[in-house]
């Protein structure tokens, strides 16, 4: 079986039920806007690539702020969504069905975003996830990466594995929930954390991390 077999059936379901879910909202998250103006204040532009796009929404905030931008998810549900929704916003950043875990684009990329997708990657792929970086940001690139924490908040809420530090539910759908040492250990040297800070999901009772990373030379 694919790494991602179970997974990928999950969210491909998930993008074609009406059913709402926090990740299925239009709205761009704060943060999501922030990251952006960090980009222009550095005077960071060209290409962008937002690995598990979901409905793409990020994909085309960032493109129709002149970014090239590249929206891959393995849920062909969701690209079919992503591509209407680009048409009705009049704008055309490219979209493809791939997994992030063997995505090699013939280009790299300046920018590369995860807006709650890693955290939906069992840990024992992780590696393969980092390698997947590698191989499309350039040196000197930034990703920018937010996913579910492991703050005291999180702890305290009612499906909360109290024990372990990831979930999974019935249909085999995983979450899990990571620390600044989690992410500190995954990116290691090759990489600098500039900024890394909490904040309430707008459409979720749940804390976020989110991090600026850099990649070294
Ligand atoms: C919680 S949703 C977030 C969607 C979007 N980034 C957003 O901010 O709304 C996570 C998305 O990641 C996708 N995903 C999870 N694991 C993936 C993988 N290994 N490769 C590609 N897409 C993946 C799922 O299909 C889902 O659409």
């Amino acid at each position: 079986m694919n790494k991602d077999t179970i997974e990928s059936k999950y969210m491909e379901k998930s993008w074609k039920q009406e059913k709402h879910q926090a990740y299925k909202t239009e709205q761009i998250d704060k943060s999501v806007e922030e990251f952006y103006n960090f980009l222009k204040l550095k005077k960071i532009s060209g290409s962008l690539l937002d690995l598990g796009c979901g409905n793409g929404k990020n994909t085309v905030y960032f493109q129709k702020n002149e970014f090239y931008c590249v929206g891959i998810d393995f849920a062909k549900s969701a690209i079919e969504i992503c591509k209407k929704n680009a048409k009705s916003e009049k704008t055309n950043p490219k979209f493809e069905v791939a997994s992030i875990l063997n995505y090699k684009s013939k280009i790299k990329f300046d920018v590369i975003i995860d807006c709650g997708c890693l955290h939906h990657i069992r840990r024992s792929y992780w590696t393969e996830y980092k390698k997947s970086i590698l191989n499309n940001l350039k040196p000197d690139g930034y990703v920018y990466l937010h996913g579910i924490s492991d703050s005291k908040e999180n702890k305290k809420l009612p499906k909360h594995p109290k024990k372990r530090n990831w979930i999974i539910n019935k249909k085999g759908h995983y979450t899990t929930f990571f620390s600044y040492a989690d992410i500190k250990n995954l990116f290691g040297s090759k990489f600098r954390i500039e900024k890394n800070y909490e904040f309430k999901s707008q459409n979720s009772p749940l804390t976020v991390r989110a991090f600026y990373i850099k990649r070294l030379k």
